[in-house]
């Protein structure tokens, strides 16, 4: 062992020979991903984390490096001594090194290995919960392997962007005060002030905004932020932020300097340039009340069409138009109890076009049976017919009036053969049920792949969302009350702001979300600094000056030291690296990911502790 490493020290790692290294003698260390064994010769893959070199042990050569080869086994971790040989005709295109081999002089264990649980390999069927049992083999698959180093270049190219552009990067605190509202909080309980807690921060949002009053424009940082929330194929209870903040700056000034980041990430890391499909070196921007409406979701994946079509007022001028399950609804619209703009139950169609493919009866009760489980009553759907206006194969065909089928026709662009998908009810179910149809029936026909974007690249601003929404529970005086849509401290529109009193559900505010391929990959907001318009919007959502105090006393207090104007936005590092990385889900991206249950599958965590130890902090947990 003392040869190796002291005095021979590593030359290459295994992805780095290629045919103009031929002649030279090389050192190489890592693990054994193959080994071969010809009668006569072996051959062993070297696998280091950049790739893998075959290394020929020829007992001609050198017996006893044949020999270490000999011994050796699958993740067995060699150093070897060698020469680099051309393969001629046994090359192998697959391969980076493929034009070469080290023929072995000299070699030696470092270490054996057990015999893995699953094999070290490119693809694996092994159950992802065996692979994380075992994170640090799994981290030798070649997937994670460029996952982890794409994030890498990811996080470079990121800082170096920023720092050039006059960010500073600043630490904030990860043990914070603990803050009701928004995402749950993981606590940390205090030994020193027992029966106190600390929260882990869902993001650095507050001290961002401090180091905005503190004068230190322009900050970023990635950050570690924590949320014990739900966990799906995009979340994770610990994930990373790029956070970012600044100083006297609107909107568009935040955008530049963020689709900036964006393009150099792309082509630093991915070698795509985002100018030859975004030339001004813009991303588009839609505005949140015409995505709801489009798409039923903030974050519409618009690598394909299949547009939601909004029906609600045809259907209430058409008093439902025959159709008896549509008739409330336009009875109650039609008592004035809603309002167009802010209707809560509303009616959608989805027309898939002829072309797209036929439904069997079989996939049209698998399509029922997918929107039942987000909680629609069911999908109802009519075909038209070969004359362009008749619907055929559908139980609506029989009671809707010839007016009204005519007009949804109309409406919804309807050819023969196309086929349209209804849904009505509450606004908020329709539009999910509606928004993840679309992206299912797209999957279908292939018109996104299953993962990964495939070179498609699709960028989208979301603006000008409303600052409020109606609290769905809350009733006050017989009025529904209101509620921050995001957080408190968004800024207004300013012709807005005289609707705060009058018509709260249209004020609009400057929040912004950048989609990327359906995934919400960034979110912020310019900042209100001015505190009477503060306090206004504390009022609409009906929070006393006592009780914002003691929310974010220290927030208000800061605002009112001379705040700067000042607005900032987060990046979901992880998600940034799923769709960069082209992986199947956010823990590929992940070198020590949580389950879908937020358990740690390698350590155990979380775990029961001491008893003395929760004595210490005077805890007693109950059953
Ligand atoms: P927001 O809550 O929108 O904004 O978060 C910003 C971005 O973080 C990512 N994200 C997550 N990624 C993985 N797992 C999670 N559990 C998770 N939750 C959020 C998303 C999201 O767009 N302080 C504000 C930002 C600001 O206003 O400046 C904030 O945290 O990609």
């Amino acid at each position: 062992m003392a040869r190796f490493i002291d005095e021979l020290k590593r030359s290459h790692h295994c992805s780095a020979l290629r045919a103009e290294n031929v002649g030279q003698e090389v050192v190489l260390f890592g693990w054994v991903h193959n080994r071969r064994d010809h009668g006569g010769c072996i051959f062993i893959d070297l696998r280091d984390r950049e790739g893998v070199t075959q290394v020929m042990f020829d007992p001609d050569v050198s017996k006893e490096a044949f020999n270490v080869a000999d011994r050796a086994r699958g993740e067995w971790v060699l150093g070897v001594r060698g020469t680099v040989c051309d393969r001629g005709d046994m090359k192998n295109d697959r391969l980076a090194t493929g034009a070469i081999e080290v023929n072995a002089l000299e070699a030696t264990v470092f270490n054996a290995s057990l015999t893995p649980p699953f094999e070290i390999e490119e693809k694996v069927d092994t159950h992802e919960e065996k692979r994380l049992e075992h994170r640090y083999l799994d981290l030798r698959r070649p997937p994670l392997q460029r996952n982890l180093i794409k994030r890498h270049k990811l996080n470079q190219a990121t800082r170096n962007y920023l720092s050039d552009n006059g960010f500073l990067e600043i630490e904030t605190p990860s043990l914070v005060k603990y803050t009701p509202g928004g995402a749950r909080n993981f606590l940390v309980p205090s030994r020193q002030h027992t029966g106190n807690f600390y929260a882990l921060p869902e993001s650095p949002q507050l001290y961002k905004q401090l180091l905005m009053v503190a004068g230190y424009d322009r900050y970023f940082q990635i950050v570690r932020c924590f949320r014990d929330e739900d966990l799906r194929l995009d979340r994770q209870p610990e994930f990373t932020q790029i956070d970012i903040e600044m100083s006297f700056i609107n909107q568009d000034d935040l955008f530049t300097i963020v689709e900036g980041m964006v393009f150099k990430q792309w082509k630093d890391v991915l070698g795509v340039d985002l100018k030859e499909r975004y030339p001004e070196g813009t991303f588009p921007r839609m505005k949140f009340a015409e995505s709801m409406e489009k798409y039923g979701n903030d974050k519409p994946d618009l690598r394909f069409g299949l547009q939601h079509v909004e029906l609600t007022a045809l259907t209430v001028e058409h008093n439902g138009g025959g159709i008896g399950m549509l008739e409330p609804l336009a009875a109650k619209f039609k008592s004035g109890e809603y309002r167009a703009d802010l209707p809560d139950e509303i009616v959608k169609a989805i027309r898939v076009p002829a072309d797209a493919g036929a439904f069997s009866r079989t996939e049209l009760d698998k399509l029922e049976k997918y929107v039942r489980q987000m909680g629609s009553k069911g999908l109802a759907r009519a075909k038209v017919g070969e004359d362009g206006s008749s619907w055929v194969q559908s139980p609506l065909a029989k009671m809707v009036t010839d007016d009204y089928r005519k007009a949804v026709n109309t409406a919804v662009g309807a050819s023969p053969g196309d086929m349209i998908f209804f849904q009505f009810g509450k606004a908020q179910t329709v539009h999910t049920v509606m928004g993840n149809l679309r992206v299912h029936l797209a999957r279908k026909f292939g018109w996104i792949p299953e993962s990964g974007a495939e070179g498609d690249w699709n960028f989208l601003w979301i603006v000008d969302p409303p600052l409020f929404e109606q609290e769905d529970s809350t009733e006050q005086g017989g009025k529904k009350g209101w509620a921050a849509a995001h957080h408190v401290f968004t800024r207004p529109h300013d012709e807005c702001i005289d609707l705060l009193e009058t018509d709260p559900g249209n004020v609009l505010c400057y929040r912004y979300d950048l989609v990327l391929n359906g995934f919400e990959i960034a979110g912020g907001s310019i900042r209100l600094h001015d505190p009477e318009v503060q306090k206004r919007v504390f009022s609409v959502i009906g929070l006393s000056d006592e009780e914002a105090r003691e929310k974010f006393g220290f927030l208000l207090d800061a605002l009112q030291h001379g705040a700067p104007p000042h607005g900032g936005i987060a990046f979901g590092m992880d998600r940034v690296a799923l769709l960069a990385c082209e992986a199947e889900s956010i823990r590929d991206v992940i070198a020590f990911p949580k389950t879908q249950r937020a358990s740690d599958l390698m350590t155990g965590a979380p775990t029961q502790v001491d008893p003395t130890q929760l004595a210490e902090l005077r805890i007693r947990t109950l059953e």
